[in-house]
Parts: structure tokens; C-alpha cells; sequence
């Protein structure tokens, strides 16, 4: 332990190795700009702009009404682990027994717990990079050690096996994990069967077990999504993370789970059972009605379906509007809601308003000032060349947004 500045109470080594979110300067620039009254627009946002499903309304309302406000099972109600269990069979063709999932307060506490799961210190876990800010930081918190694996623009930004093998070879440690996301925040990448068939043959050769964080499967636009647990020989060795955050548009229900062999899920069980215990009663039936309605064809199925349906129109919108801006190139995203932008054309000349940019920080900061466009920093995610931009936002946002970021980089 060691003092903190300016306080008697001494933190822990790992409390202050840990770093806030990397976007959170960025965010608290839009924020205060907003709070003056300024014309300034989010494309920061990672949550859908609508609201959840009437189906999952109703099934809070529904739970508080019925009295459900007392502790469940920890790893769930039996109703909503066995419906996990009945989506991930009927819509991913992968069979687990409702004893097989935990239910858990968000895909970020999945996640977490599948780690602590699995991760001893010293531990290396291979991360894709650019990657979700938070994988690299849990596996650190834990003791583990993050082997990044470089992905590219060029690839559409996927995972590459012999990118993957040269990683583990050059770790001078062991490879105990790998966490594959598809489709992926920032990159919107998604993955073809045979990819996805070309990685399981490499993880099946190192012995790797896969933390697969499928929480966006639902949001692709160009060709269906496989689960990564039914490649040949996966399902043993994959936890499959998923949740309501994204395609359900359930961000502040914390609804998530992890599916995958029994000991890993019984241990996640046990730790989240002396940690927060089980996740809100009535955030459980709101999701469980929610999941019920879609896969029995009612209002949630047509609710989501629009939703992405609204997410692909607004993909088709930005890159036809990206387009139209000299110097910055992007892969098309085929899932997610998010392009990664790569700006770095742009560093180091002098921009219409008369700044010089070096990196993705100063870049973002500079398209807040001068275009009232907030954005995030690639850095955040591992990539300085880029920029992350949501189209979490509305059409007309997103046209004058894009319109204003043009002018801006002109
Ligand atoms: C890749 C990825 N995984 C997991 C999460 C966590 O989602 P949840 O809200 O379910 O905790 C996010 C949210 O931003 C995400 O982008």
C-alpha cells in the first residue's frame, strides 16, 4: 500500500496502477460544452440511442409489481438460465445446460469474473489490439500479463493466425488465453466461418482456452454471425460472454452472462457469490421477457430487428460520408456500431483552423474545439493513428457531424 496525495488513506498497488477509461477527457470536454449551452455533437457514444424493448418494461414492471425483489440464485433464476440456455441452442446451434450459464450484472462482469476464473499471476492472455480498453486493464488487475496480438486495417482488421502464432512465440511466456471479440469494438469487424475456423485450429494446437465477448452478434449487417464455441472442438474450451447491453438496448439494466464448460462457470458462480452476489432481481425478468419475446417472434424480436435495421442505414450513411473526406481511410465495419477512422494523414500539417495535430488525442481534442464533434482517441484503444466514431446517433447528427469533421480537416 502507499499514501494517497493529499490523503491519510493508503491505496493499494493495484488501485493505483488501474487508469480511468481513456476517453473520459474527451468526454468531460463534451460534456462541459454541452453544459454552456454549445452547439457540440457525441459520436462517443458505446449504447444505442433507443429506448429497450417495450417487452423489457414490461417484465420490470412486471417484477416489481409480483414481488420478485428478493435474492435469486446467484448464477441466476432457473427461468432465465434456462432461456439463456434455449437462445443459445436455437439461435447459435451451441448446447449448454442451464447449469452452464451465469447470469451476471453486465457482459463487463462476465467478462471480469471468467478472468478471475482462469488467470493466476504471471498468467499471459492474448488480446487483439486495438481492443476494448477494459480487457487489457482486468487481465493487469489480476496479476496477468497482456499479450498483444496486432491486428490491421488492411485485414479488416482481424485477427490473423500467423499474427497470433508470432505473438505466442515471442511472449517468452505461456499463452493460457485468448479473448476474441466479434464483432469487435472499435474495428466493427466481424468474422467468416472459415476465420473463425483458421483461429480454432490455432488455439486447439497451443491448448489455449477462448473468452469470446459476443455482446455486439447481434448488430452485423452483411452476412450472419457464428458463434465461436461451435467451431470443431471449441465448445470445451470457449466461455461465450454475451448480455442485453447493445442489441437490446438494456445498457443501464447491467444484464449479461457467461456460457461455457461447468468448472469455469461454477467458479464464476462461486466468485460472484462472494463478490456482488446475483445480478438485480428485476433487471433478470425484464431481460427474461425481452429474450422470450424475441425468440418467440413478438414485439422484441420486431423491436430489435428495427433497431438494426436503423444501425446498418446509419453504417451505410457514415462510410458513404467518410467517403467524401480526403485523407482518412477506414475498413467498413460489418458489425458493431463504431469505424475506426485512421486520421494519421492528417498529423503534423496545419488544419483548416489553423492547429497542428501529432496524435489521436490532440486530434479528437482539436475536432471538439473547432468542429464541436467529439470523438474518441484511438489511443484508448491501442491504435494512435485512429479515431473511434459511434454511429450510436441520429441521422441528422451523424450528417452534420461528418459534414463538420470534412470542414474541419480540410
Ligand atoms: C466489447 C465490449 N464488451 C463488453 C462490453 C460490456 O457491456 P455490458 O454493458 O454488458 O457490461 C462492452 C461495452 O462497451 C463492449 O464494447
Amino acid at each position: 500500500m502507499s499514501a494517497a496525495k493529499g490523503s491519510p488513506v493508503r491505496l493499494s498497488r493495484a488501485a493505483q496502477a488501474a487508469v480511468p477509461s481513456g476517453t473520459l477527457a474527451i468526454d468531460e470536454e463534451y460534456r462541459a460544452r454541452k453544459a454552456r449551452g454549445e452547439d457540440v455533437i457525441s459520436l462517443g457514444a458505446g449504447q444505442p440511442d433507443f429506448p429497450s424493448p417495450e417487452a423489457a418494461l414490461a417484465g420490470g414492471r412486471e417484477a416489481i409489481d409480483t414481488g420478485r425483489t428478493r435474492y435469486t440464485d446467484v448464477a441466476g433464476t432457473e427461468e432465465l438460465r434456462a432461456t439463456i440456455a434455449r437462445k443459445l441452442k436455437e439461435e447459435n446451434g451451441l448446447a449448454v445446460t442451464p447449469q452452464q450459464v451465469v447470469v451476471t450484472a453486465g457482459a463487463k462482469q462476465a467478462i471480469e469474473l471468467a478472468l478471475r476464473a482462469l488467470v493466476d499471476p504471471g498468467d499471459g492472455v492474448l488480446v487483439p489490439v486495438p481492443a476494448w480498453p477494459s480487457y487489457g486493464q482486468m487481465v493487469r488487475l489480476l496479476g496477468g500479463t497482456v499479450i498483444p496480438v496486432p491486428i490491421h486495417a488492411a485485414d479488416g482488421w482481424k485477427l490473423k493466425v500467423d499474427a497470433l502464432l508470432k505473438a505466442i512465440a515471442g511472449a517468452g511466456r505461456r499463452a493460457d488465453v485468448l479473448i476474441l471479440n466479434q464483432p469487435s469494438n472499435p474495428t466493427g469487424a466481424t468474422y467468416t466461418v472459415d476465420d473463425l475456423a483458421r483461429i480454432a485450429e490455432a488455439v486447439r494446437g497451443e491448448e489455449l482456452t477462448v473468452i469470446s465477448d459476443e455482446i455486439y452478434e447481434r448488430l452485423v449487417y452483411d452476412a450472419p454471425f457464428t458463434s465461436f464455441a461451435t467451431l470443431p472442438g471449441m465448445r470445451g474450451r470457449t466461455i461465450t460472454v454475451n448480455g442485453f447491453s447493445k442489441a437490446f438496448a438494456m445498457t443501464g439494466w447491467r444484464m449479461g452472462y457467461a456460457a461455457g464448460p461447468a468448472p469455469v462457470t461454477a467458479a464464476i458462480g462461486t466468485l460472484l457469490g462472494h463478490t456482488s452476489g446475483n445480478a438485480s432481481s428485476v433487471a433478470q425478468h425484464a431481460a427474461l421477457r425481452a429474450l422470450e419475446s424475441v425468440l418467440d417472434g413478438g414485439e422484441g424480436a420486431a423491436t430489435l430487428e428495427s433497431m438494426r435495421a436503423a444501425f446498418k442505414d446509419r453504417r451505410d450513411l457514415v462510410c458513404r460520408l467518410l467517403d467524401a473526406i480526403p485523407g482518412v481511410t477506414y475498413a467498413r465495419p460489418g458489425g458493431a456500431f463504431y469505424v475506426f477512422v485512421d486520421v494519421s494523414a492528417h498529423y503534423g500539417r496545419p488544419l483548416a483552423g489553423g492547429r497542428v495535430t501529432h496524435d489521436s488525442l490532440s486530434l479528437a481534442a482539436y475536432l471538439l474545439e473547432d468542429a464541436g464533434v467529439a470523438v474518441v482517441p484511438g489511443r484508448a484503444f491501442g491504435d494512435d493513428r485512429c479515431i473511434r466514431i459511434s454511429f450510436a446517433a441520429s441521422a441528422e447528427d451523424l450528417t452534420v457531424a461528418l459534414k463538420r469533421i470534412a470542414k474541419a480537416l480540410a
